[in-house]
């Protein structure tokens, strides 16, 4: 059978994706899927909105359709996630008479939610995102003032990575974020592990996720910044990858009336030449024993979360393969080593 990016990087790393379950009973979509990768990531339905949409109810069926698919096909699964400001049920952060929580039954309620989520999949899924983007966006702020940090402070963190590593001592445990290759996030993020390692709290791993575009990161920001948190004594993955032809500063507002979307030959070489120096650095660094996987954030440009965000009515064109899930020219560069 024909080659995919899998059998290509089989020497180096796992390479994943990130679907839904409709992409698993879809025949066209599954077969490609189990084509090209070898892990997977469940885009949506782990996370504790919709896994645990009430205090005393859990929803397992969408996530167990991914873990049963990629038991019965042996691939790999990264859990996504256990706690993050975004997705959160709404019972979460209120008592019975609305109001707000305390920091001991919010953190019981975290503990309560990683037990019940860890243990359901134990050796089944090999490595957690445990705390999800807890970094702040503005770089004058170190950690985000979510409810989380409102209501517990910075300790639920830890407590996060401490209840995960009581229920599955095995599973590889990830501190997961965005922009880490920017000078300044970088340097919050590493205060951040550095704390962690200094206070022994069980992590292992940091996710770059790895939101990308024509223009960034560099280069000498990638090696920097996968090496940097190695020197920590942590594993790093690349987690949701993609590459935007739109610079991330234009995506900050609407697109204007009349501006053009299309997708250029120039746009398309530049994303190839920016995938072929990712996944060079990729296998550098997997050599180095620091990188320890790659996961794409969907599975062609017939859908990306990016096609939506951060305004509606503008087709992205982020991943290696196009609308019709032909291999673009990003893809020949990505495997051609
Ligand atoms: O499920 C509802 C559906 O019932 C409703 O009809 C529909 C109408 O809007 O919304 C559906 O929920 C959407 C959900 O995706 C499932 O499709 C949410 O509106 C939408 O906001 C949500 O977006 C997801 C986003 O995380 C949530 O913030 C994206 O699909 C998902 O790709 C994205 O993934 C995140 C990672 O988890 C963390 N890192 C960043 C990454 C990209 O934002």
């Amino acid at each position: 059978a024909e080659k995919g990016l899998k059998d290509y990087y089989k020497n180096y790393f796992p390479v994943g994706v990130a679907v839904s379950p409709h992409s698993l009973t879809d025949p066209t979509e599954s077969a490609f899927i189990l084509k090209q990768f070898n892990s997977l990531t469940p885009e949506n339905v782990m996370k504790m909105g919709p896994i645990h949409p009430e205090q005393n109810r859990y929803v397992w069926g969408p996530s167990d359709a991914i873990v049963n698919f990629a038991q019965a096909h042996h691939l790999r699964v990264r859990g996504h996630n256990l706690c993050w400001h975004e997705q959160t049920p709404k019972w979460l952060f209120v008592n019975a008479d609305g109001s707000r929580v305390s920091k001991d039954t919010l953190l019981h309620r975290l503990h309560q939610h990683i037990d019940a989520v860890v243990k359901r999949y134990k050796g089944k899924i090999y490595a957690w995102d445990v705390v999800n983007e807890a970094i702040a966006d503005n770089p004058q702020e170190f950690l985000r003032n979510s409810e989380w940090y409102q209501i517990c402070g910075p300790d639920f963190i830890a407590e996060a990575f401490r209840y995960a590593h009581a229920a599955d001592p095995q599973a590889v445990l990830f501190y997961n974020d965005y922009n880490t290759e920017r000078p300044e996030k970088m340097e919050r993020v590493y205060k951040l592990l550095k704390q962690l390692k200094d206070a022994q709290v069980p992590i292992d791993a940091v996710g770059l996720q790895g939101h990308w575009s024509l223009y960034e990161p560099t280069e000498t920001e990638l090696r920097t910044t996968i090496e940097r948190f190695a020197s920590l004594g942590l594993q790093v993955q690349v987690t949701e990858l993609d590459v935007s032809v739109y610079p991330w500063e234009k995506d900050r507002r609407a697109k204007r009336p009349g501006e053009s979307d299309a997708y250029t030959p120039e746009m398309q070489q530049k994303q190839a030449a920016q995938y072929g120096m990712f996944f060079k650095v990729f296998r550098d660094e997997a050599k180095a024993g620091r990188l320890t996987g790659v996961t794409f954030w969907n599975v062609s440009d017939h859908y990306s979360w990016l096609d939506t965000y951060p305004v509606a009515g503008r087709k992205n064109h982020p991943l290696l393969f196009d609308e019709n899930y032909k291999p673009k020219q990003a893809y020949h560069d990505v495997v051609k080593f």
